[in-house]
């Protein structure tokens, strides 16, 4: 028989296996993440623990060092290189909700399991609801990551049109979760209609005018139109006003997709890149992608809260009714969920309105370096209004930028850059996302003398 104490934490004094446990865990991380600038981006070899618990179960220190192995091995978003995608560095405010989460281990499924963080939650999405200019009667909820708020963006926008059968629109360039949600919610392969982007990487707004005319004409309904704030691969935002003109004049659902947009219009130093908005009938946004919310940190906000449980609403008849507006289970496609309100509320307190304009503001300069940094002769730049940047080579077919960018890649990432390989318009092209507030001009100068070193001039 082990000697091994509790696992489970005392209820009856402060645990000091648990206090031990933490202080220790908490010691690692800080490590890892005090040594982000010395290590790697990302480690190219990687330790194997061992996987299957064992017969007795492993002591603290063996389960510290088998947090270790994880932690040499893993992605570390805090390295000045890390702008390969939009998961930059995490907030310590979020560390420490995150810890405190899991210790509370609340279930935001019902307010009997999470009394306080489901008021917290409603609230909160309230306060992002207003700060976006929607009306009094809007509402949302959180959800595990954005592919689940935009399935339910469609799951709301069907319920809402009271037909069955339908198209949903939105620019080729729209995420990739779009098709996921199309095939869970059993659309037929043709449902999901992607439209022409202009030069910008932005929707044509005269190419939806004529896809929603077309629809009519052949009196097939148009369940939604999805907007997309901030494009995957460019970082483009669709002309909303334009688009929001459209969906309310032949009376359609606005979904925008702000999953990396949105938290733009959090400050008023950069509101003006999300102007339209406030049109749509329901938004994704997604502050783990640009804030430092760790994951997963994802909001679905709706122009009308009603309608929320009006698509997913079943009743929970073992829970006892709430005191409050909801239960947390019936206004989203979520069961047992973590309450992850708290490490996006402890942000946001943290950085506060000044830290949320920096970090929303010091990524666009950081875009705005690193273009000027690149030479637009020798190399074709594409970039939306936000904090992304993807180019090629301004010579050479699809097999030679192919190479250029695994070549390009593999040298950057031994000098400590990640950016990754996105395809794009037939080519493989570099991208890179300046979401990270530890990349300084001196890395973006030198990130581009890398970048160029090989390109004919
Ligand atoms: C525009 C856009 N929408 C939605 C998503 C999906 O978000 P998630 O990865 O959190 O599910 C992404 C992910 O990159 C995205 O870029």
């Amino acid at each position: 028989m082990s000697t091994a104490v509790d696992p489970f934490a005392s209820p009856h004094q402060v645990d000091p296996a648990l206090q031990k446990f933490l202080h220790l865990a908490a010691d690692q991380l800080t490590q890892w993440l005090g040594s982000a600038a010395t290590a790697t981006p990302f480690p190219l070899v990687r330790p194997q623990p061992e996987v299957a618990p064992s017969l007795e179960g492993a002591d603290m220190e063996s389960l510290l060092d088998d947090l270790q192995t994880v932690m040499d091995g893993a992605y570390q978003p805090s390295h000045p290189g890390s702008l390969a995608h939009l998961d930059p560095p995490p907030l310590t405010a979020t560390i420490a909700a995150d810890l405190i989460c899991a210790g509370l281990n609340n279930n935001l499924l019902a307010e009997e399991l999470s009394p306080g963080l489901s008021s917290l939650e409603q609230q909160l999405c309230v306060w992002f609801c207003s700060r976006l200019g929607l009306p009094e009667e809007s509402g949302g909820v959180l959800a595990s990551g954005g592919t689940l708020s935009n399935l339910m963006g469609l799951v709301v926008a069907r319920s809402a049109s009271g037909s069955d059968h339908g198209v949903i629109l939105c620019s080729r360039d729209a995420h990739v979760s779009l098709q996921k949600a199309a095939i869970v919610m059993g659309l037929p392969a043709d449902a999901l209609q992607q439209l022409p982007v202009d030069g910008n990487g932005a929707l044509c707004a005269a190419a939806l005018a004529d896809a929603i005319q077309s629809l009519q004409a052949r009196g097939i309904p148009c369940h939604a139109v999805v907007a997309t704030a901030g494009t995957t691969v460019r970082g483009a935002v669709d002309p909303l006003l334009d688009i929001a003109d459209l969906c309310a004049q032949h009376d359609i659902w606005l979904h925008v997709d702000a999953a990396i947009g949105g938290v733009f219009a959090l400050s008023s130093a950069t509101a003006s890149l999300m102007r339209g908005l406030n049109r749509a009938d329901s938004i994704t946004l997604n502050p783990q992608k640009l804030l430092g919310i760790t994951k997963t940190s994802s909001l679905f906000l709706v122009r009308d809260k009603a309608r929320l449980r009006m698509a997913f609403a079943t009743g929970l008849p073992y829970m006892e009714s709430p005191t409050g507006d909801h239960h947390g289970g019936e206004v989203g496609l979520q069961g047992t969920r973590p309450a992850e309100v708290l490490k996006l509320w402890l942000g946001l307190r943290q950085l506060g309105e000044q830290g949320i304009t920096a970090v929303l503001q010091g990524a666009l300069e950081r875009r705005r370096l690193l273009m000027n940094h690149l030479s637009s002769d020798r190399l074709h730049l594409l970039s939306g209004d936000l904090h992304l940047l993807v180019f090629r080579p301004r010579w050479g077919d699809a097999e030679q930028t192919k190479q250029w960018s695994e070549t390009t890649r593999s040298r950057l990432l031994r000098e400590g850059f990640l950016l990754s390989r996105p395809q794009y318009e037939g080519h493989h092209w570099l991208k890179a996302v300046l979401g990270n507030p530890h990349t300084t001009n001196e890395h973006l100068q030198q990130l581009a003398d890398l970048i160029q070193t090989d390109l004919p001039r």
